[in-house]
C-alpha cells in the first residue's frame, strides 16, 4: 500500500514492506534533520495535543520545520476551545480546514481513529488512550534497525508497565512483523493484558512472561524499559503498590552481552538510572534524536508519496 495521504492509527495497519520503505526514507532524512529541504514547503500540519508531551510534539513540529512546512496547533486542554466545552468532532473539523495533515494525542482509546473519520487531511495518532502510539514504534524499530542494522533474530526485553503503556502494544505489534524473540518482564500487576496475549499467539511469535530482568538479561540483545503509567492506573493505591518496583542501574547490567543497547521512549522517571547515561549501553538519547528524520520521513511519505 502506498503512504500517500495514509492515516497513521495503528501499528497494525504497516506491513514490513510499509517500515522498510520508512526507514530507508528516515536514514536518507538523517542527513538534513538539522538543516533544510522544501519538500513541503507551503503545506501545514496541525498538532491537536489533548495530552501532555515534550518529544513526540516537538519532534513532529521540528520535522515539519526542516521538510520546510509550517505548523499550527494547541499542546494542551487549556490552551484549545475545548476548555470551553467544545466537542473533539467540532475541534478536528476546524482543524481539517486549516490544515494539510493533523496529529494529535487523546487519553481516550479510539480518539485518532475517530478524528480520522472526520476529517478529510490524514490524520497521525500521537499516542491515544492505553494501546496505541503508533510513531514511538516505528521509532523504536527504527532505532534499533540504526543499531545492529537489522531487527531479525535479536531478542528484545521489554522491561515495566506492560499493562497501561500504549508503546508497549504498539512495539510489540510492529514487531510482529520481524523475527524476533521477546522477553517481557514486570511485576506481576502489569503484566500485558489478555489481547496483547492473544496478539502475540495468533501471530505465533516467540514471547516469555518474567518477573525479573536477571532471568533473561544475558540473551537480551536490546532492553527497552517504560515508566508505570502512573496517570492510567484506575486504582492510585495499585500504582503505590508496584511505583518503584524495577529500576535498571549499571549493577543490574552486570551479566549483560557486551552490545546490549538500553532504550527508553521517556519520559522516565526513576526506573532508569541517570548513572546509566554515560554507559555504552544508553542509547535512548540518540533514540529520542532519531525522532526529528523518522517523523520528516513519515510527513514527507504521507503528504508528497514515494
Ligand atoms: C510515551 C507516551 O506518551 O505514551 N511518551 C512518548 O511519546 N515518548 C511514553 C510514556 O509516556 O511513558
Amino acid at each position: 500500500m502506498t503512504w500517500l495521504n495514509r492515516d497513521v492509527i495503528s501499528s497494525l495497519d504497516f506491513n514490513r514492506e510499509d517500515l522498510m520503505q520508512l526507514f530507508n526514507e528516515a536514514k536518507e532524512m538523517e542527513n538534513y534533520a538539522k538543516s533544510k529541504l522544501n519538500i513541503l514547503d507551503g503545506k501545514i500540519m496541525a498538532t491537536a495535543f489533548f495530552e501532555p508531551s515534550t518529544r513526540t510534539r516537538l519532534s513532529f513540529e521540528a520535522a515539519m520545520l526542516r521538510l520546510g512546512g509550517r505548523v499550527l496547533g494547541f499542546g494542551s486542554v487549556e490552551a484549545s476551545s475545548v476548555a470551553k466545552g467544545e466537542s473533539l468532532g467540532d475541534t478536528i473539523r476546524m482543524l481539517d480546514s486549516y490544515s494539510d495533515i493533523i496529529v494529535i494525542r487523546h487519553s481516550l482509546e479510539g480518539a485518532a481513529k475517530y478524528a480520522a473519520d472526520i476529517a478529510t487531511v490524514p490524520v497521525v495518532n500521537a499516542g491515544d488512550g492505553t494501546q496505541n502510539h503508533p510513531t514511538q514504534a516505528m521509532l523504536d524499530a527504527y532505532t534499533i534497525w540504526r543499531e545492529y542494522g537489522r531487527i531479525d533474530d535479536l531478542t528484545i526485553g521489554i522491561l515495566g508497565d506492560l499493562r497501561y503503556a500504549r508503546v508497549v502494544t504498539s512495539l510489540v505489534q510492529l514487531l510482529s512483523n520481524f523475527k524476533v524473540k521477546l522477553r517481557l518482564i514486570s511485576p506481576e500487576i502489569l503484566r500485558p493484558r489478555r489481547e496483547l496475549v492473544d496478539f502475540m499467539r495468533m501471530r505465533g511469535m516467540n514471547y516469555s512472561l518474567h518477573l525479573n530482568l536477571s532471568e533473561v538479561l544475558s540473551e537480551l540483545d536490546v532492553l527497552y524499559v517504560v515508566r508505570i503509567q502512573r496517570e492510567r492506573f484506575p486504582d492510585p493505591v495499585e500504582y503505590e503498590r508496584v511505583k518503584g518496583s524495577f529500576k535498571v542501574t549499571p549493577e543490574s547490567l552486570i551479566g549483560a552481552k557486551d552490545t546490549l543497547i538500553v532504550l527508553h521512549p521517556l519520559p522516565r522517571v526513576d526506573e532508569v538510572d541517570h548513572r546509566l547515561d554515560s554507559t555504552k549501553y544508553a542509547k535512548y538519547f540518540r533514540q529520542s534524536a532519531l525522532g526529528v528524520p523518522l517523523r520528516m520521513a513519515l510527513l514527507k511519505l504521507v503528504l508528497k508519496g514515494d
